[in-house]
């Protein structure tokens, strides 16, 4: 009985997963490069809006290019959890005049310069070697070599506002393959061993675990009543995201 629950929770939420994909604005990637010939035709066109089981699906994940870093869905979270926290670069307290929580915020600091990592302060300030000038400055630890390689990448591709939700993987999801890399990307700016939001500290299995097991992981990220929402001060996680942590928890939030 428990078990068919499960299966049955477990496919309601592959279902939910990916019907929002279907129902999500359709947001084209600017590619730097044209895709060449189409050769047979019409597959790109018009399968977004998802009446085929699946087409829709298949579609969705073929705009996301493996080889992209997306604005919206990878580099945005990194500004807002590493600099536009209170105190730092968010709208109240734009230190420095600097508010980076937004494309066009980030962007009219002129301090990122597309298609050329080395001639923008800003990841200049994430790279540098001394720490008086190091950002996020001490004690919050610095951004990850696979941070700044997302960052560099993006810049390098032109640091143009493009977005790529879908594909999120609802099949296999594991704490290592799923759960940490959102919490990197997402979460762990405020919730580290120095900034712990709500002195929750989300680098570590057992931070996480805490959260999945009292409920406020889920009820936080899905914006339910009674729960602050998260991630705070950025957009809701895509729905196949907040379906990956569902997943997870159901599946006893396993350290695997
Ligand atoms: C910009 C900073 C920031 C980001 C990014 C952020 N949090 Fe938080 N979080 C906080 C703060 C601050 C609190 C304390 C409550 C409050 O001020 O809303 C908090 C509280 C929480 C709570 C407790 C909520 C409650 O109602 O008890 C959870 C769970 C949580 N965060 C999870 C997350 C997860 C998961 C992410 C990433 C998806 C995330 N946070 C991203 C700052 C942040």
């Amino acid at each position: 009985m428990k078990i068919k629950n499960i299966s049955a929770f477990v496919f309601l939420s592959l279902m939910i997963g990916i019907s929002s994909c279907k129902h999500e604005p359709v947001i084209v990637p600017v590619q730097p490069v044209q895709p060449e010939n189409n050769g047979t035709g019409n597959n790109g066109n018009g399968n977004g809006n998802g009446n085929g089981n699946g087409n829709g699906g298949t579609g969705y994940v073929n705009t996301c290019d493996s080889d992209t870093v997306y604005f919206q869905s990878t580099i945005l979270p990194l500004f807002v959890s590493n600099c536009a926290m209170t105190g730092c670069h968010d709208a109240t307290s734009h230190v420095s005049g600097l508010v980076l929580n937004s494309y066009a915020n980030i962007m009219s600091t002129g301090h990122i310069q597309p298609f050329n990592v080395n001639s923008g302060n800003i990841y200049q300030s994430m790279t540098t070697s001394d720490p008086g000038d190091r950002m996020p400055p001490p004690p919050s630890p610095a951004m990850t070599s696979s941070q700044l390689n997302l960052i560099s990448t993006w810049i390098n591709q032109g640091a143009q506002d493009n977005s790529c939700f879908c594909g999120c993987d609802t099949v296999t999801v594991t704490y290592s393959g799923t759960i940490v890399p959102m919490m990197q990307n997402y979460c762990n700016g405020c919730h580290n061993s120095t900034t712990q939001g709500g002195l929750i500290n989300l680098t570590n299995y057992a931070g996480v675990q805490a959260v999945a097991l009292n409920g406020r992981l889920l009820g936080s990220v899905n914006h339910d009543a009674g729960y602050s929402a998260m991630p705070k001060s950025m957009a809701k996680l895509a729905d196949c995201q907040i379906s990956q942590i569902r997943i997870w928890i159901q599946n006893g939030s396993p350290n695997n």
